[in-house]
């Protein structure tokens, strides 16, 4: 259950929906208007090298726009679902556009964890919540009861060791009945399956997926997920059965890949001293 408390009055619009599921906390003045990262075969050369150029800002404002969109359209479409990734791509030298210069600031090390993922898939399984609107003594408070479940993928994996596991009454609610959506979070981190030869493991893994996945198509439950693969590598981890389904459930552009922001979590640690705010720097034109 997730609460937010609005004074008096207040009609439940839009923008509540985000600022009640937690859409509203992503930043992006620790982010860059123009990256450059040192990359071989990169379609950029200067300075005697290659590089690749994108918009770190808009990679992370485009996923939340489109998080946006998914949410004002999910209860038209049955069964809608989202994926979104982001990658390691390793140590980069790496370039910020200041003024009409591109300055050096060291090399940066792209582990692709940390970056919003979670926030905004959760941000979309609460948005398939019953969201209420409750009286309270100061105003009004939103409550957001989850229509399904939320777990990390290595929980979707070893509940269904069990036998006795059923996955329709695990999902049904006493309070909604049918689920609307699931959540599976970081795809990847399944850790190793209990009494499967490591031989096996891949291809248990695979068949559980396509179980859980096959069973949210026919149901026509909306399936979020994150992962830390790039998107074809996530293809070739859930099998092609399960891949055939997905792109089908997961209409075009809500796949995605927002490998390259960088990790928010040294910075909310205070491990980062002081990230000058990008905001005021001039907006260039570049390819994502
Ligand atoms: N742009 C941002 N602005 C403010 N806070 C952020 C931003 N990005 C991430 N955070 C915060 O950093 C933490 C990590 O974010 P989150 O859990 O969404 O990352 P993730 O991409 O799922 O990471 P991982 O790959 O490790 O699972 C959270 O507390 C989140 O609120
Ligand atoms: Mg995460």
């Amino acid at each position: 259950m997730r609460r937010l408390s609005i004074g008096a009055e207040v009609p439940l619009t839009k923008e509540l929906v985000y600022e009640a599921v937690g859409l509203n906390v992503l930043r992006l003045t620790h982010l860059a208007p123009a990256v450059r990262l040192e990359t071989e075969n990169g379609p950029i050369q200067a300075e005697g090298r290659r590089w690749v150029e994108f918009n770190e800002q808009q990679l992370l404002l485009q996923s939340i726009d489109l998080a946006k969109q998914w949410l004002s359209s999910w209860q038209r479409k049955p069964g809608q679902s989202f994926v979104i990734t982001s990658g390691s791509v390793g140590t980069k030298e790496m370039r910020v556009i200041e003024g009409s210069e591109w300055k050096p600031i060291g090399a940066h090390y792209f582990s692709g964890f940390g970056n919003g993922k979670t926030t905004i898939a959760e941000a979309l399984f609460y948005g398939c919540g019953v969201i209420t609107v409750n009286e309270v003594e100061q105003g009004q408070e939103i409550s957001i009861y989850p229509a399904g479940k939320l777990r990390s993928a290595r929980e979707w994996m070893t509940m269904q060791s069990d036998s006795t596991f059923n996955l329709e009454s695990f999902l049904y609610s006493e309070q909604l009945g049918k689920p609307r959506a699931i959540m599976i979070d970081d795809i990847g981190r399944e850790g190793a399956l209990p009494f499967i030869r490591s031989s096996d493991q891949a291809a248990e893994i695979r068949t559980r997926y396509y179980d859980l996945i096959n069973y949210c198509y026919r149901q026509k439950l909306s399936v979020i997920m994150t992962s830390n693969y790039r998107l074809n590598e996530l293809a070739t981890f859930l099998g092609g059965a399960t891949w055939s389904r997905l792109l089908e459930m997961v209409p075009d552009g809500f796949m995605i890949d927002i490998t390259g922001v960088r990790d928010y979590r040294p910075i909310a640690g205070g491990r980062v001293p002081f990230i000058e705010p990008y905001e005021r720097a001039q907006t260039l034109h570049v390819h994502v």
